[in-house]
């Protein structure tokens, strides 16, 4: 009975520690998607938090950088990344990029082979880098 009895304190406690635990993770998630976008030009307006971490985390590797090279500081003493920023002219320059590459992709492309045709995307052109490779001089020597 006692032995019993202690299990069913185990199985309780365990239990608990389930939901405590499970509580956290969507305590976390939640926190995630609550980060609303809020200044999106190009990229669909109902794009999620966690969408467009995933596809910022895209560009970043396609032009081997990291995120503060198209966004902002804050200011102030202790500067954080402003992301809903428009301060610096690369993020500029990347929203004409990712309307291009939708162009290309769904304008041209598109009207290729019945559209069967691999879609491109940042990295056709940057290949990990900031500037792509774009004359055949370049190229032979292997740097921009
Ligand atoms: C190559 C440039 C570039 C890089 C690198 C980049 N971003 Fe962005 N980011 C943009 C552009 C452009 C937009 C706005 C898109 C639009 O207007 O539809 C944006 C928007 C955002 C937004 C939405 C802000 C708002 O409230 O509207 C977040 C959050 C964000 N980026 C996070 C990141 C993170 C995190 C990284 C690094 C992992 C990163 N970005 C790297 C170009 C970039
Ligand atoms: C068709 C080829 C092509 C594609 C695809 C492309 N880019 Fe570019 N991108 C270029 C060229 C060319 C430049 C100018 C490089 C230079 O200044 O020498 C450039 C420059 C940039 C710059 C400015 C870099 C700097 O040093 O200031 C950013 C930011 C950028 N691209 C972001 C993007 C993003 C984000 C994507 C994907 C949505 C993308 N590009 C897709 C060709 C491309």
């Amino acid at each position: 009975m006692r032995y019993l009895k202690n299990r069913k304190v185990i199985v309780v406690l365990t239990i608990c520690m389930a939901i405590a635990g499970a509580q956290t993770f969507a305590q976390k998630d939640r926190g995630h998607e609550d980060h609303k976008p809020e200044n999106l030009k190009v990229l669909p307006k109902n794009t999620t938090g966690e969408e467009i971490h995933t596809i910022m985390r895209g560009y970043s590797k396609a032009l081997g950088v990291r995120c503060n090279f198209c966004h902002a500081a804050s200011e102030g003493d202790k500067p954080k990344i402003d992301f809903a920023s428009d301060a610096k002219p690369e993020k500029d320059i990347a929203r004409k990029m990712i309307a291009m590459v939708d162009a290309i992709n769904n304008k041209y492309l598109d009207k290729i082979e019945d559209g069967k045709l691999e879609k491109i995307t940042c990295v056709t052109c940057h290949m990990g880098r900031t500037t792509p490779i774009v004359s055949i001089d370049s190229l032979a020597k292997g740097k921009d």
